[in-house]
This record gives structure tokens, sequence and C-alpha cells, in this order.
């Protein structure tokens, strides 16, 4: 049985005093919801205070992003090993910012995905086609060579305790959602790359409204929320619909 969860990607949103005062609402709005894991993953600079606002509570933590390498020399970046340190349990690589703003390639990517797994991290592997791949009839083809990555890297079964996040690039902070179908085709797609107890969730504009009929399609485990998760309420929500 694949427990649903549901994860907030922050992004580059919020000061320190707001990234509290939403940490302390999302405790709150959620604490009735149980039999999913439940995640928030805050900018970098702020883990810390929302490490301290979410203890204790059905609430977990997780990072943007993290260094391909142990600690050392590395200008800027942010070691697994001081994510965990900082009570991070899970951590996204790859998401298409990430490739599209700073160039990173499937490769560095999954080389991400292993130094989380390493650190004992579970990291959420962020895949997605663009319209125009769409467009052309190459999305499976995309999603199959982000996926595939991991593999070279790490071995048929070198996905551990990680996950993957469908994010249609289209869908996200567009307002336009992949429908239920669309998601579970490419979901069922990438499932059968993978073994068939990882959690796969759906990203994209989903919100308090759609959430539902997206999980409710067999092989979408959760959501990667991004706007919806700087409100409570709606992040709540999300959550709640996701309740076996
Ligand atoms: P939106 O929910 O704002 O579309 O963002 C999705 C996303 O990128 C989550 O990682």
């Amino acid at each position: 049985m694949r427990t649903p969860l549901i994860a907030g990607n922050w992004k580059m949103n919020g000061l320190a005093d707001a990234a509290t005062v939403l940490a302390g609402q999302v405790v709150d709005a959620v604490s009735a919801v149980d039999g999913v894991d439940i995640v928030v993953c805050p900018p970098a600079c702020h883990l810390e205070r929302v490490a301290t606002a979410i203890a204790g509570s059905n609430v977990a933590l997780g990072a943007q992003n993290c260094a391909e390498v142990p600690l050392g020399a590395r200008t800027g970046e942010v070691a697994t090993e001081m994510l965990a340190d900082l009570g991070a349990r899970y951590v996204i690589v790859g998401h298409s910012e990430r490739r599209q703003f700073y160039a990173e390639t499937d490769e560095l990517i999954a080389q991400r995905f292993q130094y989380a797994l390493g650190a004992g991290l579970r990291p959420i592997l962020c895949v997605g086609e663009t319209l125009e791949a769409r467009e052309s009839g190459q999305t499976e083809a995309v999603i199959a060579a982000q996926v595939d990555a991991v593999k070279t890297v790490l071995g048929e079964s070198g996905f551990g305790d990680g996950i993957i996040a469908y994010e249609p690039v289209w869908a996200i902070g567009t307002g336009r959602t992949a429908s239920a179908d669309q998601a579970q085709a490419v979901h069922a797609f990438i499932r059968e790359r993978v073994s068939a107890d990882l959690r796969i969730l759906y990203g994209g504009s989903m919100n308090a409204e759609n959430a539902e009929s997206l999980l409710d399609m067999p092989d979408v485990d959760g959501g990667l929320i991004g706007g919806a998760s700087l409100k409570a309420d709606a992040f709540a929500a999300i959550c709640a619909a996701a309740r076996q």
C-alpha cells in the first residue's frame, strides 16, 4: 500500500516571519489529517525556523534542492548532510525551474538523487515535459529519459525510498492543470519503469478544487503543490482529499 504524500513547494517565497507564520498555520490546519504523509519545503534559509515551528506535528520538513557531492568546496550549495542535520527528511531534485533557469541536466539530477538517498533523505525527483514536447508527441520520450537517468546512476532498483513527481511544465503556475486522465496516463507510463511501491506525485496547478479528481486516479499517489501550498487552508484541503 502506498501512503499518499502531499508536499508543499514554497519555492522562493516569503521572508522569515512569513515562513514561521505559514508553518504554524499549516500545522494547525492539517493536525486532524491522518493516513497522509505531509511535507513542507521552504527556502533553504528558512529550514531551521520551519523545523522549529513544525516540531512534534504531523508535518515533515523538506528542502528544495541539494548538492551532488559531500561537504566541501562548493560555494553557494547546500549538502545533503546539512539538510539532514537541520531535520529535513525529504528533498526535491530536478524541479523544472532548476532545469530551465540553472541548466541542470538529467545526470546532475541523478547524482543529487543518489546523494540524498545516501544522507537518509527521501528525494523527490521531478520530471515533466514542456508544451512543445507534448504537442510534438515527445512526452513519453522526455519522461523516460528523465527517469532512466536515475537508473543509469543508481541501477534498476536505485530509487530506494525516493519519490517521483510528474510535473508537466505547461501546468506549473499556469492554472492549466493536466486532466485526471492525462496525469494517469503518464503516471502509468512511469509506473512501468519503476517499482510498484514507488510513490508518484502529480504537480502543476493542483488546488483544493481539482485535487480530488487527480488523487482518485490509481497511479496518482499524492501531489507536489506550488501556489496553493502558500495558503494553509488550501493546502490542508488538498491533504484531506488525499486521505485514503
Ligand atoms: P503550482 O502548483 O504553482 O503550479 O506549482 C507546481 C510546482 O511547481 C510544484 O513543485
